[in-house]
């Protein structure tokens, strides 16, 4: 395991293939707990499958809201410098992206929102400036927690995300939703959603 400093870990293979990139964002302040589970079983499942796999903890970023600049850049980065830029490249150079975490009051959580807002110059630069001509090439997948069985709660949550992935060029591949969960990481003993995340780290880490 080679390691790029406090924010981010890296685990790398050795294989003669060219390596699918996998790359988790964890979005619950809560390490350990539900989605913090799904998403390393996921990633476990990738690195089993011969992927190198990254995660990002939000909660471990510094990370502003975004400010509404009238003079954002038009190449697609957010001008403010923290956090933002590492989770950018990380975001760019994946192959895929598993993003994880709870239900907040009905929707993802603030943590979540604000990483996803900062990409708001990444939608200017493809959208109003067209300097950024991506192709749909990333696979995505979503992993969602919540104590209640609102299905709604996941609906809200799964249009913010696939609104998220189809602006920086991820398709909306896959989905794990477990519901009923509360106390912290007793999704453990729930082997259906075990078996569902670490099925998702192993269809996206396949190669093309
Ligand atoms: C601020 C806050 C708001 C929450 N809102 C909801 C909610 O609206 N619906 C729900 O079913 N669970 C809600 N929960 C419960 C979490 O979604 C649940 O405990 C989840 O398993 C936490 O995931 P984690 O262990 O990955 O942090 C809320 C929890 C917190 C802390």
């Amino acid at each position: 395991m080679s390691s790029s400093g406090n924010l981010f870990s890296r685990v790398y293979r050795k294989t003669s293939q060219k390596q699918v990139q996998v790359l988790g964002i964890m979005t619950s302040p809560r390490k350990g707990g539900n989605s913090d589970v799904l998403l390393d079983a996921a990633l476990a499942a990738a690195r089993d499958n011969g992927a190198i796999t990254e995660k990002i903890i939000i909660s471990d970023l510094n990370l502003i809201p975004c400010q509404a600049c009238v003079d954002v850049r038009d190449d697609g980065r957010c001008k403010i410098e923290d956090d933002f830029q590492k989770s950018y490249d990380a975001i760019l150079r994946a192959d895929s992206v598993i993003a994880a975490g709870p239900i907040y009051f009905g929707s993802i959580n603030a943590q979540f929102k604000m990483l996803i807002d900062r990409f708001q110059c990444y939608w200017r630069a493809k959208y109003v400036i067209k300097s950024i001509d991506e192709l749909m090439v990333k696979r995505g997948g979503f992993i969602c927690v919540q104590a209640s069985s609102r299905n709604d709660f996941f609906e809200n949550a799964r249009a913010i995300i696939k609104n998220f992935f189809t602006t920086v060029g991820i398709e909306y591949c896959r989905e794990v939703f477990c519901a009923g969960l509360e106390g912290k990481g007793i999704v453990r003993e729930e082997p259906n959603c075990m078996e569902k995340a670490a099925a998702m780290g192993e269809k996206l880490s396949q190669p093309r």
